[in-house]
C-alpha cells in the first residue's frame, strides 16, 4: 500500500497469531446474518439497541445533529455497535484509525475477543464519512492519475506531481462546496462520541452531565482520543492510545514527523533477520552481521534509484519499491518476510519477484477518499504550502535528514491538504491543542519503530496532558499487539483496571524472538 495511505490499524483486536480478518468477515458466522444489518436498523434519537449481526452484538442507528450548535443544518445517523457482557459494567468506546476505517466491522470480526480483553462492554461506531455513517463523502477527481493512493509510483517530475495535486483538489473542494462533507472532522466526532455517553448514561439513570467515557484508539484513532481529551479534560475516566499520530501537526496538514521512526524499522528489520538466520530470512544468507543485512537493503534503494526496474511496464524505482513495502510494515509477523522476499529479487534484478503477491498484501481496509476528506476538514484550510517552491523546499528539506521515503511523503499523506478547502463550521473548528491536566491519566502507547505513527508522536502529546503515562515497546510494528510484550499487557491491563500509569516512561521489551517476526510458530501469548 502506498504510504499516502498510511495511519491505519492493522487487525490489533486479532489475537496475535491470528490472520487480518477476511475481507467478508461475517461469512464464518452461524447465526443468521442477513437477518440485521444497519440496513434494517431504524434511526432513532434515543439509544434503540436492537440485535445485529451475531450473538450478544448489538446495533443502534442514532440520529444527531449535522452541527449541535445549529439545527437548521439537518442530521445525520451514526452507526454505534457493542459487545454487551452486562449492563451492569461499563462501555469502552473503541475507534480503530483510518480515518476511514470502519469500527462496526471491527467489532463484528472481534468484539468477542476484546471484549475479554479488559472485561468492559466494547462499543464501536462508523464516524461521519465513513461506511454505514452518511454523509457518504466523494470526489470525482480522476482515480487512475498518476496519484490515485493505491497505485504505486515512481518519483518523478515534481513539478508535474504538485500540479496535478492541486488541480484534483481544488476540484474536490469545488464539488463539496455545497455538500455536508464539512461535518465529517474529527471535532465533530468527539461531540457524536460525547452525545452518546450522555444519552447511555440517561438511559442507565445517571447524570448525563458528568457522565464520564472509557476510550481506546489505535492509529489515527489516537487524534480522536487526543481530540476527545482537549475538547472534554473532566469528562474521561480511561484514555488508552496506541500508535500515535502527532496531533498538533496533523491539524496544520503538513506531519512529516510521522515518518521519524523508519529507518529504526529497517535497523530492526535487519537486526531480526539476521537473528532469525536463513532459515526465516533469505537476506540473512551468508550474512555475518545485522550491518551486513541492513547494506542489502540500502543496496536494492541504491540500485533502483540509479537503474529502475520496469514493471507492469512501468519504471520502478526506490520511491514505488519502499511504497509497495509500506504495506508489509504495519505487522511484521506478517510483512517481514515480505519486505526480505521483494528485497532479495531486487538484488537480482528480478522484477517480477519484487512486486508483493495478492496474498501477501497485509493492507487495512480503508476508504481514500474518506481519509482524505475527513483529514481535509481537520486541516480546514490551514496547509501551509501555497506554491510549488514553498512545497519542495519542505519537501528537500526533509529529504536532507529523512533517509527512507521524503518525496514519498510529500506527494501522498503530506500533500492531502494542499489547495483544499473544506471549512468547518465554526463549532466544528478544532482550536488546536493547549497544555492541561484532565481529571484522570491519559496512558500512550507505542513501539520504537513505527513507519507511520512514531514514539516521539507518544512523547510530546502526552506532555500535553499532565498526569499521562508513557509505555514504549522496544520492537517494531504500527501498535503494541505487533510486538507481544508481557509487560507492556501488564501495564495496560492495571491502567484499564485502576486508572494508573506508570511514574515514568517505561520500556518494554517484547517477549517475541526475531524468528516470531519472521512467521515462526508462536507461543500462545493472550492479551490479558
Ligand atoms: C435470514 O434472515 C432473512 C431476513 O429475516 C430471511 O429472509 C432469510 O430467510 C433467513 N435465512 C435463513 C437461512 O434463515
Ligand atoms: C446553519 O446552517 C444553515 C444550513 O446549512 C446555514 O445556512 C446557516 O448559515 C447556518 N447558521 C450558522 C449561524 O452557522
Ligand atoms: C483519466 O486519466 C487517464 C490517464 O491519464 C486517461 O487515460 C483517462 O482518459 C482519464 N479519464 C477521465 C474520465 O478523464
Ligand atoms: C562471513 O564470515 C565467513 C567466515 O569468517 C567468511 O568466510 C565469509 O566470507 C563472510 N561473509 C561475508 C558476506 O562477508
Ligand atoms: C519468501 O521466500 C521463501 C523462500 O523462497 C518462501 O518460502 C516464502 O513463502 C516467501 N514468503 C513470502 C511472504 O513471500
Ligand atoms: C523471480 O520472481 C518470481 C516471482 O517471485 C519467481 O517465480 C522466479 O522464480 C524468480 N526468478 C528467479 C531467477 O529467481
Amino acid at each position: 500500500m502506498a504510504l499516502a495511505n498510511s495511519i491505519l490499524f492493522t487487525s490489533l483486536l486479532s489475537t496475535l497469531v491470528a490472520a487480518v480478518p477476511t475481507p467478508d468477515v461475517l461469512r464464518a458466522r452461524e447465526v443468521n446474518l442477513t437477518a440485521v444489518t444497519f440496513a434494517s436498523v431504524v434511526p432513532s434519537s434515543k439509544i434503540n439497541w436492537v440485535p445485529c449481526y451475531g450473538p450478544k452484538l448489538q446495533c443502534t442507528y442514532l440520529t444527531v445533529p449535522l452541527d449541535y450548535k445549529n439545527t437548521s443544518a439537518g442530521t445525520t445517523d451514526v452507526a454505534f455497535i457493542r459487545y454487551l457482557i452486562s449492563e451492569d459494567i461499563e462501555d469502552l468506546l473503541f475507534n480503530p484509525g483510518g480515518p476511514g476505517e470502519s469500527g462496526i466491522e471491527h467489532l463484528v470480526d472481534s468484539g468477542e475477543q476484546f471484549a475479554k480483553r479488559w472485561g468492559y462492554n466494547p462499543v464501536s461506531f462508523d464516524p461521519r464519512g465513513v461506511k454505514w455513517t452518511a454523509p457518504n463523502v466523494a470526489c470525482s477527481y480522476n482515480k487512475s492519475s498518476t496519484l490515485e493512493k493505491r497505485q504505486i509510483h515512481p518519483l518523478g517530475d515534481l513539478k508535474k506531481d504538485w500540479n496535478e495535486i492541486l488541480e484534483k483538489n481544488h476540484a474536490c473542494s469545488l464539488e463539496n462546496k455545497n455538500t455536508n462533507a464539512k461535518y465529517v472532522g474529527t471535532y465533530a466526532i468527539v461531540q457524536d462520541m460525547m452525545h452518546f455517553t450522555e444519552l447511555q448514561a440517561a438511559a442507565r439513570g445517571k447524570d448525563p452531565k458528568t457522565a464520564l467515557i472509557n476510550y481506546y484508539g489505535v492509529s489515527y484513532g489516537t487524534l480522536v482520543g487526543q481530540t476527545l481529551v482537549a475538547a472534554y479534560p473532566d469528562r474521561i475516566k480511561r484514555v488508552l492510545l496506541d500508535a500515535n499520530v502527532y496531533g498538533v501537526a496533523h491539524y496544520q496538514g503538513w506531519e512529516p514527523s510521522g515518518n521519524d521512526d523508519i529507518a529504526h524499522f529497517i535497523f530492526l528489520f535487519s537486526k531480526l533477520c539476521f537473528e532469525a538466520g536463513d532459515d526465516w530470512c533469505v537476506l540473512a544468507a551468508g550474512a555475518n552481521s545485522t550491518e551486513e543485512v541492513h547494506a542489502r537493503f540500502d543496496r536494492a534503494l541504491e540500485i533502483l534509484r540509479l537503474t529502475p526496474l520496469k514493471l507492469d511496464g512501468k519504471p520502478f524505482d526506490d520511491n514505488a519499491f519502499l511504497q509497495e513495502l509500506s504495506g508489509s510494515m504495519y505487522n511484521p509477523r506478517r510483512g517481514f518476510r515480505t519486505i526480505a522476499n521483494l528485497t532479495a529479487s531486487v538484488l537480482i534484478r528480478n522484477a517480477s519477484g519484487a512486486k508483493v503477491s495478492r496474498r501477501d498484501i497485509v493492507e487495512p481496509k480503508t476508504s481514500d477518499t474518506a481519509l482524505d476528506i475527513i483529514t481535509s476538514v481537520d486541516i480546514a484550510g490551514r496547509y501551509p504550502w501555497k506554491t510549488y517552491a514553498q512545497w519542495k523546499e519542505a519537501a528537500d528539506k526533509l529529504a536532507s535528514t529523512l533517509p527512507y521515503g521524503a518525496y514519498g511523503y510529500a506527494t501522498g499523506l503530506g500533500s492531502i491538504g494542499a489547495g483544499m478547502s473544506i471549512i468547518p463550521p465554526p463549532s466544528q473548528l478544532f482550536p488546536g491543542f493547549k497544555a492541561i491536566r484532565p481529571r484522570a491519566s491519559v496512558l500512550f502507547v507505542n513501539t520504537v519503530a513505527d513507519h507511520v505513527t512514531p514514539t516521539a508522536s507518544a512523547r510530546q502529546m502526552s506532555k500535553l496532558f499532565a498526569g499521562s503515562g508513557v509505555v514504549i515497546v522496544n520492537g517494531p510494528g504500527h501498535g503494541y499487539t505487533t510486538s507481544p510484550s508481557r509487560c507492556s499487557n501488564a501495564i495496560i491491563s492495571k491502567y484499564m483496571k485502576d486508572g494508573t500509569v506508570p511514574e515514568k516512561e517505561t520500556l518494554c521489551e517484547p517477549d517475541a524472538k526475531a524468528d516470531y517476526y519472521f512467521g515462526a510458530k508462536a507461543e500462545a501469548w493472550t492479551l490479558e
